[in-house]
């Protein structure tokens, strides 16, 4: 009798050892804006690698190609649920992708957490996607109040893709406080995939902007800079996060030099001791500085891990049962609290956005460089 109930408990730790719960990873891995998806991918690795297991179960990352495309966005939120029966999803970038794909998975009541996307509609609404990351009524207020107060602009003119959630919505949020300030602001409209831009350019000049601001992401923006640099413009360039990726440099070259941009990180203004230990094996690993994508992505995945461990600490018998699973930690992501991530200090609301400071970076040699921090409570709402 004795023996058996060894061995009985012996097989039930194996079992309980040989659980293995799924994560979906959905990003753009291919296509327009594959630099995003692949900067995430090497934080969520590396975060991957320091945590693989939760409460004793083997974590299996599923990574997904969204193709950079809103439509693939939501096929592949299906396809991580339906049938790679992921407990919860990270990603995505692009606001607009993550707005197509959270809409899935809050109709499949699955978690999802997105590393990077900042529109506020994101979230809106929704019970099972939540973030880490703050939203775009901060980034753009913060970016008027750079922009107003410590570059001293007056007038400017908002570059903006018309088919981004996130590049409309930043442009409004920007104008709203740069207007409250007391600038002038006027925006000029563009499309993904665009590669001239003297019309725009010509309309912008005609205002004589001190600053022109750039809502979109990275390809554009580097050729937005170079086109306006030919064209004569001498005043400040400024963008938000999505002009944080390598190529904005390779692309804009000496055009985006002492290009600001509004980020969530820098490696200069390290935030918790979580900071240094994410850059230490980020640069061991890779050799450069991390971006703040990669930042992201690492908070992302230990922050929905986290949550995992507090609902199977709660309740072990939950890894048995994927729906309640799901609902649990949609749930707990919600009660993440003073979480020391890559990032910051990070909590979620009851609304599933994170409230945090931005940084602020500048293009200088080749490189984005630190340029300053602006908190929460200095950004007119
Ligand atoms: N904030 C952007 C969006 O919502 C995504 C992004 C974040 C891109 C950080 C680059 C860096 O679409």
């Amino acid at each position: 009798m004795k023996k058996f109930l060894v061995l009985l408990s012996v097989t039930l730790v194996v079992l309980a050892v040989a659980t293995t719960i799924k994560i979906g990873v959905v990003l753009p891995m291919t296509g327009g804006i594959s630099a995003f998806g692949k900067m995430t991918w090497e934080g969520i690795e590396i975060a991957h690698k320091m945590m693989p297991t939760v409460a004793g179960n083997d974590i299996k990352l599923v990574l997904l190609d969204n193709r950079s495309d809103k439509t693939e966005a939501a096929n592949a939120v299906a396809r991580a649920i339906d049938k790679e029966k992921v407990a919860a999803v990270l990603g995505e970038v692009a606001s607009s992708h993550s707005l197509a794909g959270g809409a899935v998975a809050e109709e499949k009541h699955t978690p999802m957490l997105s590393s990077a996307s900042t529109n506020p509609l994101v979230t809106q609404g929704k019970k099972y996607v939540s973030r880490v990351c703050f939203i775009d009524p901060f980034q753009g207020g913060a970016a008027a109040v750079f922009a107003y107060k410590k570059l001293g602009a007056k007038t400017a003119v908002v570059f903006t893709d018309i088919q981004q959630d996130y590049s409309v919505g930043l442009t409004n949020y920007f104008m709203k406080a740069f207007r409250k300030l007391g600038g002038r602001a006027q925006p000029v409209f563009y499309n993904t995939g665009d590669q001239d831009f003297t019309a725009q350019i010509s309309t912008a000049l005609a205002f004589k902007p001190d600053i022109i601001v750039i809502t979109g992401y990275y390809p554009e923006a580097a050729l937005i800079s170079r086109q306006a640099r030919q064209l004569g413009y001498k005043g400040y360039i400024m963008g938000g996060d999505g002009l944080e990726a390598p190529e904005l440099i390779s692309i804009g070259g000496k055009a985006v030099e002492g290009v600001y941009l509004t980020t969530h990180f820098h490696a200069k203004a390290a935030a918790t001791p979580m900071t240094k230990k994410f850059v230490e094996m980020y640069e061991k690993k890779y050799n450069k500085e991390p971006s703040a994508l990669a930042a992201l992505g690492f908070d992302d995945y230990l922050i929905m891990v986290n949550a995992m461990e507090r609902v199977l600490k709660a309740n072990p018998d939950l890894v048995n049962d994927l729906q309640a699973f799901r609902d649990a930690v949609a749930k707990e992501i919600r009660n993440t609290k003073d979480f020391e991530g890559a990032t910051g200090k990070i909590t979620i609301d009851k609304n599933g956005n994170a409230i945090k400071s931005v940084i602020v970076d500048v293009v200088k040699n080749g490189k984005f460089d630190f340029a300053g921090i602006v908190n929460p409570d200095e950004i007119p709402m």
